[in-house]
């Protein structure tokens, strides 16, 4: 490690492998550091990444960064979602679908959150290896989104394989071909999705996207591409992140062997196991600001135009916050983590997938007393949404 340039390359496999040490490093030395190679700032200090997220000289709208490269005109037909657009047009989208996620409306999923990991746990009994992440951790929050939102169950694979794709787009560097392929899931997601909308405005039903059309038809709240980007919008966000911390979660009460055992005899420790994880293996490692105006951040001086990311990951374990950051704690309280994100883009589905992974968990630890690892462990290909392609294992 030399100079302020080599503290951290998101791109180096060993960095991919294990990111935590670099964060650590970058947050001891240089924490509010400019990556000159790819002309972005990195925060890893918790009261930093806590501004950048409040701070409303911060734009969430990554089109006004000096790095934008604008797609090409027949590539850009897709209207934004509210996760990347500032106030007024923030407020008004993210009230359009609040009440749905609020952690009343979300708790009456309960029962049915339950009957579908029981029926998932009831399914593996038999078994005696399996892989986790497609047996368990993927189907159950893909259900719950799938039947919120109204999306047949029939067309799950397909929008699997989309969804997977398009996470590629949010790593911080794409290649033209990647980028190719991220376009053409997008817009065979937008096809799918607007053949959706077409069913349900001729036949209603009782779900989200039925709901989202009234709106819509009421005025000028909703246009039909913002419609759709916020359909998008929450299936993708459903699919690929609750996944990574059933999976992360799991694999980490294995590696933490006392931890496991602490919160499996007391299955009351649910509510702080599931922050602590949340903290601990962040499903999204890091979010993007552009500024939008001149400001000085921990002594640094940021232009206007420039991106900033805060490293959530990195946050999470500053030892200014949390006592003893490199160590799990299923117990630890408060635990004011980042993982969620801070302020107006704070997660809109914290508490579904809160609720998801407190019923998940306890569940698959009480079916399989003798859980454990039985392979390696197979890393996803992306560095911002970091979870398991694969977890094998053993069950009895
Ligand atoms: C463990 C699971 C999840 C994690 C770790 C997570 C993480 C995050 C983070 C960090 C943000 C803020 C991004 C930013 O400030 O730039 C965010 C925003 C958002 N999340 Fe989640 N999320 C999870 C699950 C979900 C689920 C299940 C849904 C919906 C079904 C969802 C929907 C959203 C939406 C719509 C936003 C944008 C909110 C806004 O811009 O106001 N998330 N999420």
């Amino acid at each position: 490690m030399t100079g302020a340039e080599a503290l951290f390359n998101p791109f180096e496999p060993a960095v991919m492998a294990d990111p935590y040490p670099y964060y650590r490093l970058m947050r001891e030395r240089d924490p509010v550091h400019w990556n000159g190679a790819i002309r972005t700032w990195f925060l890893t200090r918790h009261a930093d990444v806590s501004q950048l997220l409040r701070d409303d000289r911060f734009s969430a709208d990554r089109t006004q960064s000096e790095r934008y490269i604008p797609p090409p005109p027949e590539r850009a037909r897709a209207a934004r979602s509210m996760l990347v657009v500032d106030p007024p047009d923030h407020t008004r989208l993210r009230n359009l679908v609040n009440n749905a996620f609020t952690p009343r409306m979300v708790e009456q999923l309960r029962p049915r959150i339950e009957s579908i990991s029981a029926d998932l746990v009831e399914r593996l009994a038999g078994e005696r290896e399996t892989d986790l992440v497609a047996q368990f951790a993927y189907p159950l929050p893909v259900i719950v989104i799938a039947e919120m939102l109204g999306v047949p169950a029939r067309d799950r694979l397909r929008f699997q394989e989309w969804s997977a794709v398009l996470i590629r787009g949010l790593d911080p560097f794409v290649d033209a071909a990647t980028q190719e392929l991220v376009f053409d899931a997008r817009d065979a997601l937008i096809d799918y999705l607007s053949g959706i909308i077409a069913e349900r405005r001729r036949e209603p039903a009782d779900d989200l996207i039925t709901g989202l059309i009234a709106v819509k038809e009421q005025g000028d709240v909703l246009s039909h591409g913002e419609l759709v980007a916020m359909c998008n919008l929450l299936l993708v966000a459903g699919h690929e992140t609750t996944v990574n911390l059933i999976a992360g979660g799991t694999l980490a009460l294995l590696r933490h062997p006392d931890e496991l055992e602490r919160l499996r005899r007391d299955p009351s420790l649910a509510r702080t196991a599931v922050e602590e994880l949340l903290r601990y293996v962040p499903p999204v490692q890091w979010t993007g600001r552009v500024a939008a105006a001149e400001l000085e951040l921990g002594g640094r001086r940021i232009l206007p135009r420039q991106s900033v990311v805060g490293v959530l990951a990195a946050a999470n374990r500053d030892p200014e916050v949390f006592p003893d950051p490199d160590r799990l704690d299923v117990g630890r309280d408060p635990n004011p983590h980042l993982a969620f994100g801070r302020g107006i883009h704070f997660c809109l589905g914290a508490p579904l997938a809160r609720l998801e992974a407190q019923v998940a968990l306890p569940m698959l630890l009480a079916g399989f007393p003798d859980l454990r690892v039985a392979g390696e462990p197979e890393p996803r290909p992306t560095w911002n949404l970091r979870g398991l392609a694969r977890l094998p294992v053993a069950l009895s």
